[in-house]
Parts: structure tokens; sequence; C-alpha cells
């Protein structure tokens, strides 16, 4: 029998890997499955990207080994999105590493930044990877838990110091997945002025930073004078431009991290396929109207699921950003109970909250990615559940 490490058998299944298993076990009994889980977006990418990725396929040139760190011309896109969107200037090949999607990020600087024993801040409810790429190295995460009453926000100087003095990371995520909340600009001056204080580095992760409604854009923690000196930030285009399955993303920021992450990451692969390298270039060059199309979208299915919820009366608040709703569980169920409940008696798939971490308790997070004629099957079956 093979001795596997204790990483790999300390390691949970990843939730949205056993749920494909769960969802066509369903479909296999003839259940017509609504899927309102996964963050996984149903529209297509833009048909320019689409081209422009076939035209750099047929050039025999782009079939060999990619550049470790991009292409120039991938920097220089980067840089002037970011330019564009945030009014922050990145230095190409700095302060910008290409990655094959932001999640690797995450594995990579907490595997840059940690030793074994060191802490890892994390706000809980939390995206997954940001345990598991803490316990990889043998750090441990310490979990603040945020509040719906505090906005989401995590209470920085509530942290005991026995655990600030251990204390080498703090993960912030906004848009957040999985409440929705959105910080503003005082909470990220002090977790700038916090990180600097306590000697840390925060990993901010903004995979959602363009899905938004009604006018409202999520800022950057690189706006923040000073940010630079101790955080880093990931961006996707996986959410930005419908390209997830592109495998593409970036982390910013301070220069010295973006190095460190720039070595490991080239001794581990080698680099991003050169076609979705120019994709990703037409896709950060395109207009401002498409992102605003596209939110459109997402914002009509928000709407009818938040009035579908609240008919049913369920605890919910409008979002403004980011792929979901983040619902409280009516009275008498678990996050759990609820989640299961609606799976297993009315074939509609969504997530406990407590699949992101204890805080999550009481709430389930619901997926905007399913078009609106889907969503109304699940609001129809619920209604017929639970209003009499
Ligand atoms: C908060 C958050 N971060 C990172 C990711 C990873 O995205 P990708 O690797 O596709 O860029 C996701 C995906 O769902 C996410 O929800």
């Amino acid at each position: 029998m093979v001795q596997l490490s204790h990483l790999v058998t300390s390691l949970p299944p990843f939730h949205f890997a056993n749920a494909k298993q769960r969802i066509a076990d369903k479909q296999a009994q003839g259940v017509d499955v609504v899927n309102l889980s996964v963050g996984d977006p149903d529209l297509p990418a833009p048909p320019q990207v689409v081209e422009r990725l076939c035209t750099a396929m047929r050039d025999g040139e782009n079939h060999r080994y990619p550049e470790y760190r991009g292409m120039r011309a991938l920097h220089e896109a980067i840089a002037g999105w970011f330019e564009r969107r945030f009014g922050v200037a990145l230095t190409p090949e700095q302060e910008i590493m290409p990655l094959i999607g932001s999640k690797e990020g995450l594995v990579y600087s907490a595997a840059c930044v940690l030793n074994a024993g060191d802490i890892a801040l994390t706000p809980d409810p939390y995206y997954p990877v940001y345990i598991s790429s803490v316990t990889s190295v043998n750090a441990q995460p310490y979990m603040l838990p945020m509040r719906e009453e505090s906005g989401y926000l995590p209470d920085l100087e509530g942290i005991p110091t026995e655990v600030l003095a251990k204390a080498r990371l703090l993960w912030l995520n906004y848009p957040n997945n999985p409440t929705a909340a959105c910080a503003d600009r005082a909470f990220f001056e002090k977790a700038v002025d916090f990180a600097r204080r306590y000697n840390l580095v925060i990993v901010h992760d903004m995979a959602y930073a363009e899905v938004h409604y009604e006018g409202f854009r999520p800022l950057s923690l690189l706006e923040i004078p000073g940010a630079k000196d101790v955080a880093v930030e990931l961006h996707s285009l996986s959410k930005t431009y419908n390209m997830a399955g592109f495998r593409i993303g970036m982390l910013v920021g301070n220069r010295e991290l973006v190095n460190a992450v720039a070595l490991l990451k080239s001794n581990i692969d080698s680099g991003i396929f050169r076609p979705v390298q120019y994709a990703a270039i037409e896709a950060l060059n395109l207009p401002e109207s498409w992102i605003q199309e596209r939110n459109a979208i997402y914002q009509h299915r928000r709407d009818l699921m938040l009035e579908g919820c609240r008919a049913l009366g369920m605890r919910v608040q409008p979002s403004k950003a980011g792929l979901y709703i983040w619902a409280g569980v009516p009275e008498g169920y678990t996050s759990r109970q609820f989640a299961d409940y609606l799976f297993d008696k009315m074939g509609i798939f969504l997530t406990p909250g407590t699949n992101f971490g204890p805080a999550g308790e009481g709430y389930v997070r619901i997926s905007l990615t399913t078009p609106e004629s889907r969503i109304q099957i699940a609001l129809d079956r619920m209604k017929r559940a639970f209003v009499s």
C-alpha cells in the first residue's frame, strides 16, 4: 500500500469536485437538478477572445514552452487595465505575475510567506483554499469571524497579542465569497496600517473585481497609499470575462512577493499556454461596455432571486458585487439541513454556509451563474414546498 503524506491525507475533498458527483448521481435517478452552487460563469467568453485564441493556436511558434513570467505584451495589457480600472500604476515584470487562475496564486503566496508554525489570519467564512494552502505548509489558520452586523468585516483590533506574534499573513477577499460583502476605503486603510504595525503580508483576493451592480465599483486594496509595501492582490479572468476554463489570472503588487511567487512557480510549472495569454490580452482591452452588459444579466438574475427568497421569508440583502446571494436559512434548519432538504426533496443544489467555515452557520450561498428560467424553476419548487 502506498504511504501518503500528512499533507494529502489531511486535505478534505474539494467541495465543488464532490458536488459534481452528487449532481451526476441525482441526474442518473432522473431528477432535473437546478445547480445554484458553483460560481462557474454559464455565459460564454467574448467572441473576440475566442477568435484571438484560435488565431494564436494556428501559429506553431505558440506551441512551444511559453515564457515563465508571461509575455511582455500580457504584462503591458495587465498594467493598462489596472491603470484604467483602478488608477494604480504597476511595473511590468516586477509587480505583475500572470498565473494559471488565481487559485494557484493563493497556494504560492502562502508558501512564499509562511513557515511551519506561523499563523495566517483568516476571515471566516472563507474560500476553502485559504485553509488548505496554509495547512499544506504546516502553518495554522486563525479564524476571524465575520458577522452580518459588522458588514462582514473582520475585527482586526480584537486579535490577541500572542496570535499576532506568530501571524505573518492576513487573507482578505472583497467582493467577498461567499457573503457578497464589499469593503470600503476606511477598512482597507485600517488593514494596511495594521499590516504595517504587525509586520504582516496581506493577500487580497479580488477574483470578483468586475462583477458589480447599480454603478458600484469595488476598490482595489492597491488604491490605498502604501499598500504595495505590505500587500499583493489576486485577479482573475475567470469571473471578469467568463473565462474560467481558460485558466488565467494574475498576482500584482508588492514586488518582493511577486518575485518570490515567480521563482517558486518557475520551479513547478512552465508558464501559461501562449494562445491563452493572447486571449487574455484581447479581453483586458475590451471596452467597459462589455462588462456593463454582462453585469446587467447578473443583476436581473440577482433581483429575481432576491424577490423569490424574500417571498419565501428568507433573510437576504441585495449584493452590490460578486456572483452570490448569501441567504439566511429559515427557522428550524441548520445550513446543511436546509441545503440537503432542498437537494433531496426538490433537486435544488446550493451550498451550505458551513462549507465556508463555522461562521457560515445559518446561511446558504446561492450562485447567480444559472439562467433566469432555471432560477424561476427553483423558486417555483421552493414556493410549492414552503408557501401553502
Ligand atoms: C474567492 C475566490 N478566489 C479565487 C477563486 C479561484 O478562481 P480562479 O482560479 O478561476 O481564478 C475563486 C473561484 O471560485 C474564488 O471564489
